[in-house]
């Protein structure tokens, strides 16, 4: 890509702007398949600073997400028996797993501190969104 950015810097912009314009977005970050480990760890994030840098595949949203390569909303995170918090203001989350040619390679989390705030449209959103950063590592 001819702009100059990392892709890091690139998606440290894109988490800023996602929590600042999107209302119910209160933490948005990036984990990323740790090489050939079976764990997740946090790439660029906007929002409270979180202890859980890596997280276990199978363990927590995140981490079900990276085996079932498939979108998870959660309403209600006190409802979530596997749920690893990283916050208590937290009440919602949403991941969004991340392909790059067909590859689950990590996803976009994000938290909500409003109850039940994730409809059809984030998953849309956040499906195109991950699209787009897709887009910077084939470029
Ligand atoms: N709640 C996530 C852990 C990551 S924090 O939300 C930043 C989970 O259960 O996997």
């Amino acid at each position: 890509h001819s702009t100059g950015a990392t892709v890091n810097e690139r998606l440290q912009e894109l988490c800023d702007l996602l929590k600042e314009t999107v209302p119910h977005y209160d933490w948005v970050g990036f984990y990323f398949k740790n090489g050939n480990k079976e764990e997740l760890k946090l790439g660029p994030y906007a929002g409270a600073p979180t202890d859980h840098t890596i997280i276990p595949f199978g363990k927590g949203i995140c981490g079900q997400v990276a085996l079932s390569n498939q979108n998870f909303v959660v309403p209600d995170v006190k409802a979530q028996d596997n749920y690893i918090a990283c916050s208590i203001t937290v009440k919602a989350e949403i991941v969004i797993p991340l392909f790059i040619n067909g590859e689950n390679i990590g996803q976009i989390d994000i938290d909500s501190n409003t109850p039940d705030p994730f409809t059809d449209e984030d998953e849309r959103f956040l499906e195109y969104i991950n699209s787009e950063v897709a887009k910077i590592y084939t470029i």
